[in-house]
């Protein structure tokens, strides 16, 4: 899609607007489906297979998509919406790379019957085996400095384990894949965003980062406030979203608009 100018955003049922991208374009998808109709985002619902064939279809071989969702509890049953959204992916042709956690550090609402709910499932999907993987290492190590028993701790077959180097743990590694922190409405405690769903950005940054590399192409399908846009400013790749509200694409604007850059850092 070279020649193009972005960010870009198309306004419109994402079933006919994905139609405008072209096949293979897209690096990376990331975005958060309206899902179980947990918030009423002015009456529109969404036709979920169409969309995702289109997904499946604009995505590169190598490109990956961050499918963050969650489940309502119906007559006294989650929906599992979540995981058959996961397979009819998986029967398109996705692979089903990794599924992580999304843990919230609050609740949004409180449960009297059972432990109270804060995570959704983040399913990393992936066209082909991912062409990008930048891992986040921010993990603190517990055993930093100390030095390696110089064997592997997992058996093989036989029941030994297999000899290795003997090396001194650095201070931090790998993240896991369960992700831990504020929630949207805590990252922004003092401005509030007008839409009723929106991810935290830390949360768009940090997927951006680790699948995708500057100048990539990333597309929201449902980028409502554009939180995917402002991270993909800040990270210097380029932004296509969609959303079938005007007023939520005109919020995502003005927000990438507002988004102050220095030296391509944030
Ligand atoms: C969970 S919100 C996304 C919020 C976003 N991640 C953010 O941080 O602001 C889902 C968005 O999908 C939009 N939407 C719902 N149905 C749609 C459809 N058929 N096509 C395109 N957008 C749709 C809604 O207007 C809403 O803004």
């Amino acid at each position: 899609m070279s020649g193009l100018k972005y960010p870009m955003f198309l306004l419109g049922d994402s079933k006919d607007t994905l139609k405008s991208i072209f096949d293979s374009s897209i690096d990376l998808i990331l975005t958060s489906p309206p899902y179980d109709n947990l918030r009423d985002y002015k009456g529109f619902d969404f036709s979920f297979e169409e969309i995702a064939k289109e997904l499946f279809r604009v995505l590169k071989m190598g490109g990956v998509m961050v499918w963050i969702v969650g489940d309502s509890t119906i007559d006294g049953s989650e929906s599992l919406n979540s995981f058959k959204q996961a397979l009819y992916f998986k029967e398109l042709g996705f692979k089903i790379h990794d599924t992580m956690i999304y843990q919230k550090n609050n609740f949004s609402n409180p449960s009297k019957t059972r432990y109270h709910q804060i995570f959704e499932y983040m399913f990393i999907l992936s066209k082909g085996r991912p062409k990008t993987f930048n891992p986040l290492m921010d993990r603190k190590n517990v055993y930093a400095g100390y030095t390696t028993l110089g064997e592997n701790t997992t058996r093989k077959r036989d029941g030994n384990f297999t000899k290795q180097k003997k090396r001194v743990i650095e201070e931090f590694g790998m993240r896991y894949n369960i992700w831990k922190g504020n929630t949207s409405g805590q990252e922004n405690m003092c401005k509030s965003i007008k839409h009723p769903a929106t991810f935290p950005l830390w949360l768009a940054r940090d997927h951006i980062y680790s699948w995708s590399n500057e100048n990539d192409l990333v597309l929201d399908p449902f980028c409502g406030s554009g939180t995917t846009g402002v991270a993909c400013k800040e990270l210097n790749r380029n932004f296509i979203g969609c959303d079938i509200e005007s007023s939520y694409i005109e919020l995502a604007q003005e927000r990438i608009k507002n988004t102050r850059v220095e030296n391509g850092l944030f």
